[in-house]
């Protein structure tokens, strides 16, 4: 297992559309494993491949909320959000169906720190293939349907800031370009610290 490093906005590798996986080969079952950890790692929910600088379709995600001890909270997930097995990898994910709308405050490992309210479909369904190569399909809502609509969109070289009003997006940008991204070994650091005692 290894550690992958994350593109940032603005790198133009991000901009790139991703091409399919013929085929899911034991070199792209390590890849994924080594894309959950990396997000794993970073505290993320989700992950596409374009990100890690590799063009092809796929992501990974683990929306379970978890409580203030690190163990998972399924108390907050939709019905249907718990009857998918976390985490999901999926390589070729094509939304099929998708229903009503929905919006949430989006954060993004390439755009670290940074939050804006997006707007996504409530409801999607998504066919793809699981890291054996047989064809899954699912469907969901919640959580886990507006984090892979966003990875989805990094395949299609595409971030959560493009979803923003002009003006939000403009504000963003140079909000970024002025202040930049936190120092990622001061968020090692931080990742290292036991967690903070109530006294
Ligand atoms: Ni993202």
């Amino acid at each position: 297992m290894a550690l992958l490093d994350i593109l940032k906005f603005p790198d133009p590798r991000l901009r790139k559309k991703c091409a399919p996986v013929k085929e899911v080969t034991d070199e792209l079952r390590e890849f994924a494993s080594n894309m959950l950890e990396t997000m794993y790692h970073h505290k993320g929910i989700g992950l596409a491949a374009a990100q890690v600088n590799r063009q092809i379709r796929f992501l990974t995600a683990d929306t379970r909320p978890k409580d203030e001890r690190g163990r998972y909270n399924y108390g907050e997930m939709t019905e249907l959000e718990k009857a998918i097995e976390q985490p999901v990898k999926i390589f070729n994910p094509v939304i099929v169906n998708k229903e009503g709308k929905t919006t949430y405050d989006e954060g993004c490992l390439s755009v670290p720190s940074y939050f804006e309210t997006v707007e996504r479909f409530n409801y999607i369904e998504v066919e793809g293939l699981d890291s054996e190569g047989h064809k899954m399909t699912i469907k969901t809502d919640g959580l886990l349907s507006i984090c892979i609509q966003h990875e989805i969109d990094h395949l299609d070289g595409k971030l959560f800031i493009d979803r923003l009003s002009p003006i939000k997006a403009n504000r963003l940008k140079a909000k970024i370009k002025k202040l930049g991204y936190p120092d990622p070994d001061e968020d090692e650091k931080k990742a290292l610290e036991p967690e903070e005692v109530r006294q």
